[in-house]
């Protein structure tokens, strides 16, 4: 029987960001001309969950054997999904070519070489029964580079195949990043925090995993004091290559603003403002671009993208455009990682992570 092409050279994505707020999966056929999204699937994980995810971010006792542990949760979270993705689409694991998986980074410190994602390769490849890779990092970071962001590789692919010589992706998950291309030439970098200070801040103060359409944050006004000393840190001043994570943006840093002499509603909305200046400085600096695509979580931010797209003089669109959803485009970049690797294709990561050599990233398990 001849297999219908849409059902050909598929792979499956996931990804777990550093909100930890959940896992999503998308399954979708690659070539080099086109990507197709197939199906998806997400799961949200309970606060308990997240919140053990988080805790992981900070030293603890007994925190090596608790990252195993927590990594085969998220690893038979995975295999359930993919499990449901193949019953859905009548798929056999065999047509599969490869799983390209990202758990939680729990660590990430390229300074030190090392970033740290959780989750079982083993397990995820064993129980599927597909090829599957992982720890697309850390070659990158071997090779002196930031082992972040990945994604811009994959933002090119994508203006690629819709035959788009120049934009700008804005990916606001819990950190966001930037990836220019104009023509051949891509540059890319984390700007700070997207989602990561609103999340939690709602957390903290109400309980909840976060802030609807950006509800609460609305209901505040922004501290133009508290703005101006957050904005204060070094990493915003930074040039790039650089990346950043919990490690550096966490609960610590943020309780050395005594954040208790505010209005709770009015922190929230100087979070919401710090994120949107982060982007909205780093766009200004462009010149000559038509489109902004936003992906990520914190597209789904209304009154963030109001803001946004209030403010900003160059269109505001979500990847929606480009077919593709905002928050299935890391796990499909991933899916598109996990393609490059299998095919042993060397990634030119020199002008994004500062890497001083092209790179396979990922190590592959075979099952
Ligand atoms: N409707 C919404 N309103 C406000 N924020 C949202 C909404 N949907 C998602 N988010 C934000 O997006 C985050 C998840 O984004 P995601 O891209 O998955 O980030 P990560 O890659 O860090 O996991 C959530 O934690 C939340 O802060
Ligand atoms: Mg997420």
């Amino acid at each position: 029987m001849q297999i219908k092409s849409d059902k050909k050279n598929l792979f499956i994505g996931i990804m777990s960001g550093t909100s930890s707020d959940g896992l999503d999966v998308v399954l979708c056929s690659i070539d080099d001309n086109q990507i197709k999204i197939i199906d998806s699937i997400s799961q949200s994980y309970s606060r308990k969950l997240q919140m053990e995810i988080i805790e992981l971010n900070s030293p603890s006792i007994d925190e090596l054997n608790k990252s195993k542990i927590l990594g085969n949760k998220i690893a038979n979270i995975s295999i359930k999904l993919i499990e449901k993705l193949l019953l859905n689409n009548h798929l056999d694991p065999s047509s599969i070519k490869a799983i390209g998986f990202h758990g939680p980074t729990i660590r990430h410190v390229p300074k030190d070489f090392y970033s740290l994602q959780i989750g079982n390769e083993f397990l995820l490849a064993s129980r599927t029964k597909i090829k599957t890779v992982s720890n697309f990092r850390n070659m990158d970071i071997a090779s002196n580079g930031e082992g972040a962001p990945l994604i811009p590789l994959f933002h090119k692919y994508l203006l690629h195949t819709k035959n788009i010589k120049k934009g700008v992706f804005v990916n606001i998950g819990g950190f966001s990043n930037i990836s220019i291309i104009n023509n051949s030439s891509i540059r890319g970098y984390d700007l700070g925090p997207g989602n990561v200070f609103m999340d939690i801040w709602i957390n903290k103060i109400k309980k909840r995993k976060y802030d609807k359409n950006g509800s609460w944050a609305k209901s505040g006004t922004v501290s133009d004091d508290l703005l101006r000393r957050l904005l204060n840190d070094s990493f915003f001043k930074k040039k790039p290559p650089k990346s950043t994570g919990r490690d550096y943006f966490n609960l610590d840093w943020l309780n050395k603003f005594n954040l208790n002499d505010f209005k709770p509603e009015d922190v929230q909305r100087t979070f919401l403002e710090l994120s949107t200046i982060l982007i909205l400085r780093e766009i200004e600096k462009l010149k000559g671009l038509k489109d902004i695509f936003i992906c990520g979580g914190g597209a789904n931010n209304t009154y963030l993208m109001d803001e946004l797209s209030k403010r900003c003089r160059i269109n505001i669109r979500s990847t929606e455009y480009l077919g593709i959803k905002p928050e299935l485009i890391e796990p499909a970049g991933f899916a598109w990682l996990g393609c490059q690797s299998i095919n042993n294709n060397k990634l030119n990561y020199k002008a994004i992570t500062g890497a001083i050599k092209d790179n396979v990233l990922g190590v592959v398990v075979h099952p």
